[in-house]
């Protein structure tokens, strides 16, 4: 309900609606409705209530990440249609795997505050209140499993393409970091519920950094924001946009097994093709050269014997 009421006054646009009108419209007393106004306030909404002429928003509601202000209006056919906010969560994906079974596809989890991050390797994620994105997308393809691990690049391209519509030039270091100004800004985990040859659903976990200036020591000079590279972005443009760009390279390689609209966005902005950088797998470093992304989504890399391989996982140091 409290959903239909901020609907109902975002469609009044500059003009006041009532709450008789309000009231009449949802088929709820007017006391409910000064209740729910009352909490849509308390989640950030600055609702303006004028005597005699009923409610309007002040100003739009740019930066709450609830379901009312990303869905409304937002034009994909299910990514983001049905999202769940919450103030604070231990992991927006260790919830997106307890409901992961009983939800449609498409489904995005946000939390404002996560106090258990979760990052790869068994890593923790800093998720302050409010100082970035914190969501989880589920999605349910039927594909075969190993098909799986592609869709960590779709999902890192199409945040390349949403910071990018808005105005962000950023780079993917392979498979899962996006770094801007040779810094990381945003980190993607991924988490796979399958069978053998059926998926159940997927997890795809993403970390941007917004506001956040201070970074612990340890991550300093690796990580950045938004903010802290002057850019400032409302938080639900992000979403709404990279809702509208992973439904486009989602459907292309689910339904017609299209991998090169992702692989160009992947190579053109990628942060490691032509460089030499450091892999790291099993407590081992090895300096290689990086030659492409194959059509399978693995880098292509040249040892320094000269000998050509293919990786499939593995950290990627610049
Ligand atoms: C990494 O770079 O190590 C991946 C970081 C992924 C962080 C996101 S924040 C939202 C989602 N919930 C989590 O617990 N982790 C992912």
């Amino acid at each position: 309900m409290r959903e239909k009421v901020i609907r109902a006054i975002l469609d009044s646009g500059e003009n006041f609606i009532s709450g008789e009108q309000l009231s009449k419209e949802l088929g709820i007393s007017r006391t409910a409705i000064w209740k729910h106004i009352n909490a849509l306030r308390e989640e950030g909404y600055n609702i303006e209530s004028v005597n005699k002429k009923g409610y309007r928003l002040a100003e739009k509601p740019d930066d709450i990440l609830s379901s009312e202000n990303i869905s409304y209006n937002l034009p994909t056919e299910f990514i983001g249609k049905k999202i769940v906010h919450f103030d604070t969560i231990g992991s927006t994906n260790d919830y997106a795997k307890e409901i992961g079974n009983k939800v449609r596809g498409g489904t995005l989890i946000i939390s404002e505050q996560q106090t258990k991050g979760k990052g790869r390797l068994g890593r923790s994620w800093k998720s302050k209140s409010g100082d970035g994105i914190w969501m989880s997308l589920i999605i349910k393809p039927k594909i075969d499993p190993y098909k799986a691990p592609f869709l960590t690049l779709v999902a890192g391209a199409s945040i390349v393409e949403a910071l990018s519509n808005l105005g962000v030039d950023v780079l993917i270091k392979w498979p899962n970091d996006i770094i801007l100004n040779n810094k990381k800004i945003c980190g993607i985990l991924t988490e796979l519920s399958a069978e053998m040859e059926r998926v159940n659903y997927i997890v795809i976990g993403i970390g941007i950094n917004i506001k956040t200036l201070d970074f612990p020591n340890e991550i300093k000079e690796k990580a950045t924001s938004l903010y802290k590279e002057g850019y400032k972005i409302s938080r639900a443009d992000i979403v709404r946009q990279f809702c509208i760009e992973f439904e486009k390279l989602y459907k292309g390689y689910i339904l017609d097994d299209d991998k090169e609209n992702t692989l160009d966005i992947c190579r053109k902005h990628s942060a490691v093709i032509g460089k030499q950088v450091y892999i790291v797998k099993n407590n081992k470093k090895e300096l290689v050269k990086c030659i492409d992304i194959n059509e399978n989504g693995n880098l292509i890399i040249k040892e320094n014997n000269g000998d050509i391989k293919e990786i499939m996982s593995g950290e990627v140091s610049i």
